[in-house]
């Protein structure tokens, strides 16, 4: 049997990982400035991690939702705490996708309505509900087809205005992502966000604040809605939840009430994805990895606006972006293939930087450096 082709890959086997370093399988160092997709947050393997997983399974890796597991409501607790959303009430599911379907589905429920309102360039994941909302024609297919979405440009908040002047009285849920990491890295004016905020208040609306790239503290605060000030109503929220182990969640404001069987899930919230998702949060606040966010990504923001050939560098913490000209487009193939560092990407031509939270001033040193030389050798040719 052969594995459905569906991802065009580089041809790299990685077989260990340490922090912010892999190798492959020919015992080749590489520097990750990609963590896996935003999802290394605390660094590989990290040490205290691999202990807490460890001593769950040989505890109990997983047993169903029909009984008390009392690893959940710690999770909470810490997380509730970290997040500084206290008040909130946690459902745990296994991935993004999940935690929008289910938050998509919750604010339905909650208000009766059907209409949701997402943005041009968004991407919130590949099931049913969180694909319709996902701003890629490529990814939807005729089943996933519905008129339920509209589509609204980002950061456009007459447009927003107008929208819930017309038909505000269907709206069930506005999703928005607080940096919109797929899309390119494009964040969420403050305004905007608080505009949001008072057009779900005043319609009834349920402001649903899609976390799963740029929470869990990429962004110098746990959640990048943070920087504008305002709640929202359900955070949906994964990748860096379980640094690499399988898991997602929503929180949800007080005022969303639950109902027996409305939302469920076979593995999610299991033994072991909670002990994973408490070591993170532990090691997060052991380690002050937020406020490295913010020290590092500064640095490193700072450091590529003065390198020509490269255009707006932009982002929160470690959590950046940057344009490529045409004359240096080879700048992400080069970096892996002669520096050895991966970096992520979003199409046309941004360079995305999505490391782990506990970056390093020398591996951000040498980062700044390769890109120097790459672009140097570019220009040359
Ligand atoms: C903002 C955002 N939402 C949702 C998702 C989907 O997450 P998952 O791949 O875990 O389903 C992603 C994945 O890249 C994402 O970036």
């Amino acid at each position: 049997m052969n594995l459905f082709d569906v991802y065009p890959i580089n041809n790299i086997a990685i077989t260990k990982a340490k922090g912010t370093y892999v190798w492959d399988d020919k015992g080749e160092q590489y520097l990750d400035l990609y963590g896996g997709h935003a999802v290394i947050s605390i660094g590989h393997t990290h040490p205290h991690w691999v202990k807490r997983i460890e001593e769950q399974l040989n505890k109990i890796a997983f047993y169903s939702n029909s009984i008390k597991i009392p690893l959940q409501q710690e999770l909470a607790t810490k997380l509730g705490k970290v997040s500084g959303k206290e008040d909130y009430q946690l459902f745990l599911c296994n991935s993004g996708a999940e935690a929008n379907e289910n938050a998509l589905k919750l604010a339905s429920f909650h208000n009766g309505r059907k209409k949701i309102i997402a943005f041009n360039k968004a991407f919130h994941g590949r099931t049913s509900l969180a694909v319709s909302v996902t701003d890629n024609k490529n990814y939807i297919a005729p089943v996933n087809e519905t008129d339920n979405v509209i589509f609204l440009p980002f950061n456009d908040e007459a447009a927003l205005e107008a929208c819930f002047k017309k038909q505000g009285d269907e709206i069930s849920s506005v999703i928005i992502e607080g940096i919109q990491g797929v899309g390119g890295i494009n964040i969420a004016e403050n305004s905007f966000l608080k505009k949001i905020r008072s057009l779900c208040n005043e319609y009834g609306a349920v402001y649903i604040a899609d976390s799963v790239q740029c929470g869990y503290g990429r962004s110098g605060k746990f959640f990048s809605h943070d920087f504008a000030g305002v709640n929202a109503d359900i955070y949906s929220m994964a990748k860096g939840m379980g640094n690499g182990f399988p898991i997602g969640g929503i929180i949800i404001a007080p005022q969303i009430k639950p109902k027996h069987f409305q939302l469920g899930t076979t593995f999610g919230g299991n033994h072991l994805a909670c002990a994973a998702a408490l070591a993170v949060l532990e090691v997060m606040e052991e380690e002050k990895l937020m406020g490295n966010a913010v020290m590092m990504g500064k640095y490193l923001r700072e450091e590529l606006e003065q390198i020509e050939g490269l255009q707006n560098v932009r982002g929160r913490g470690l959590m950046i972006g940057f344009d490529v000209s045409d004359e240096i487009k080879d700048l992400k193939k080069n970096l892996l293939l002669n520096q050895k560092i991966f970096t992520g990407e979003a199409k046309p031509n941004v360079i995305r930087l999505l490391p782990s939270l506990g970056l390093k001033k020398r591996d951000a040193e040498h980062f700044i450096e390769a890109v120097k030389e790459e672009i140097g050798l570019m220009q040359k040719a």
